[in-house]
């Protein structure tokens, strides 16, 4: 056996003896306290009584342990007991973006947009399956081999997915999303995913009403970029938010936040994106939001913007800003109401006005890398018009991303639209001189 081989395995056994002696503890806790009194008091209180308890039993029975190893062993005990176990130190960690669960014994988190395993485990598949069951059983759902997929929340909102065998073939696995932390566009200046002049630009968009789409693969920052752009809305607009799960965060006064419902346990009541976006316009709308276009509500979301609900944003996962015409056509497509082609490729020229595609790069950055305006007429063949790309440079020692965001001239039909709402064009996009950042400066 190699040093390697040897360090890993003297490690396997000292975590395996650690959750042995957490679930030990946490058994002792478990016939120890008196579970009506716990419930008489609040989550704060309850941990304070349990995190006493603990204490005194490894005080009384346990090995004799340094303050530091004592610490951390009873908030474990007590997590475990209370809340989600070993992923309670994790949901409080404010770097971590993402934590996986792949199986009682593989714990993944997205840090700083890097990927990276965690040496923690939960002590059986009996554990995890009881974790599980604590967070679906908050959302009224239950999972079990007849249902074995659920989308659930934690109480602070964060998304989680699970999917247990035999689906999943890699045991009981946990996917939570923490909750994006609203950026401002200028922070994402800051960051390097847009430079100062298309931060301009796509603030005069949004206020001079064009419709714009969001698109990008998963996890690229589509509804981090989409509320970034939607506080550039006016403040007094009533604006209706409309999303699978409540993730924007709008600063405006006059916000209406929908918020869709998957079918309770006997298959019922489900409430989808479509409902919510034909009622919202009876609801007097000036903008409407969507979180994502994922189906048949991407006709309903065109003929809004088509019908005098100009200004509205949503996202949409593609490949390209070409691909996401095509995708939201596709899309569109979906709806009951069989509608020609033509038709729909015409509503899509109508309605879309500019598409901003975002890219995750390999040191986990995300940027703008493609911005497209749609230039073809009614009922003309798709024809997208560049006005930036990103060109990344060879990546450097240190394996940063890095490059060139490469700006063309605006097409005329844009500028003039623009320039009639008061708006200026950033020197950038070529189409006047002299304008400076000041329109961009006054809206942050
Ligand atoms: N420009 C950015 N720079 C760095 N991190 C970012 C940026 N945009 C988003 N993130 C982070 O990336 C993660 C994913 O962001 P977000 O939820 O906005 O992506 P998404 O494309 O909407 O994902 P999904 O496809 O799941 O809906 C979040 O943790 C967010 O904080
Ligand atoms: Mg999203």
């Amino acid at each position: 056996m190699g040093l390697k081989d040897r360090l890993d395995a003297d490690r396997r056994a000292k975590r395996t003896s650690e959750l042995g002696s957490v679930a030990h503890w946490r058994e002792r806790l478990l016939t120890e306290i008196n579970l009506d009194d716990l419930a008489a008091l609040d989550m704060h209180q309850r941990r304070t009584r349990l995190e006493k308890v603990v204490g005194h039993l490894i005080s009384r029975e346990g090995p004799v342990l340094s303050d530091r190893e004592r610490g951390s062993l009873v908030r474990r005990v007590v997590d475990e007991a209370l809340g989600l176990g070993v992923l309670e130190p994790l949901l409080e960690d404010e770097s971590v973006t993402e934590i996986m669960v792949n199986g009682y014994d593989t714990v993944y988190v997205e840090r700083g947009g890097k990927v990276e395993r965690l040496e923690v485990a939960f002590a059986s598949e009996d554990q995890l399956m009881q974790t599980i069951d604590r967070i679906v059983s908050q959302v009224n759902r239950r999972i079990d081999e007849s249902s074995p997929m659920v989308d659930a929340r934690l109480p602070t909102g964060e998304r989680v997915n699970v999917i247990i065998p035999p689906l999943s073939l890699s045991g009981p696995i946990i996917t939570i999303r923490r909750f994006p932390k609203p950026f401002t566009l200028e922070q994402l200046v800051a960051l390097g995913s847009l430079d100062n002049g298309t931060a301009v630009l796509l603030a005069s968009l949004v206020r001079s009403r064009f419709n714009v789409i969001v698109s990008g693969g998963t996890g690229t920052g589509k509804t981090t970029f989409l509320n970034a752009l939607s506080g550039f809305a006016p403040n007094d607009e009533r604006i209706i938010t409309i999303e699978d799960s409540a993730e924007l965060q709008l600063q405006q006064e006059h916000v209406i936040r929908l918020e869709s419902r998957p079918p309770n346990m006997e298959g019922v009541g489900q409430v989808t994106i479509r409902d919510l976006v034909r009622n919202s316009l009876r609801m007097r709308p000036e903008r409407i939001i969507v979180g994502e276009v994922r189906g048949a509500e991407t006709l309903d979301m065109l003929q809004a913007m088509n019908t005098g609900h100009d200004g509205s944003l949503a996202t949409v996962h593609a490949n390209s800003a070409d691909d996401a015409v095509y995708r939201l056509l596709t899309l569109a497509s979906m709806s009951e109401v069989k509608i020609p082609f033509e038709a729909l490729r015409d509503q899509i020229n109508a309605a879309v006005d500019v598409i901003v595609h975002l890219t995750r790069y390999p040191d986990g950055s995300r940027k703008i890398s493609e911005i497209g305006v749609v230039s073809s007429a009614r009922d003309e063949e798709f024809r997208l018009e560049t006005l930036l790309k990103f060109e990344a440079r060879p990546m450097d020692v240190e394996r940063r991303v890095d490059g060139e965001f490469r700006c063309f001239p605006l097409p005329h039909h844009i500028a003039a639209r623009l320039y009639a709402a008061g708006e200026s064009v950033p020197a950038a996009f070529g189409v006047e001189h002299g304008h400076g950042p000041s329109a961009f400066g006054k809206a942050l």
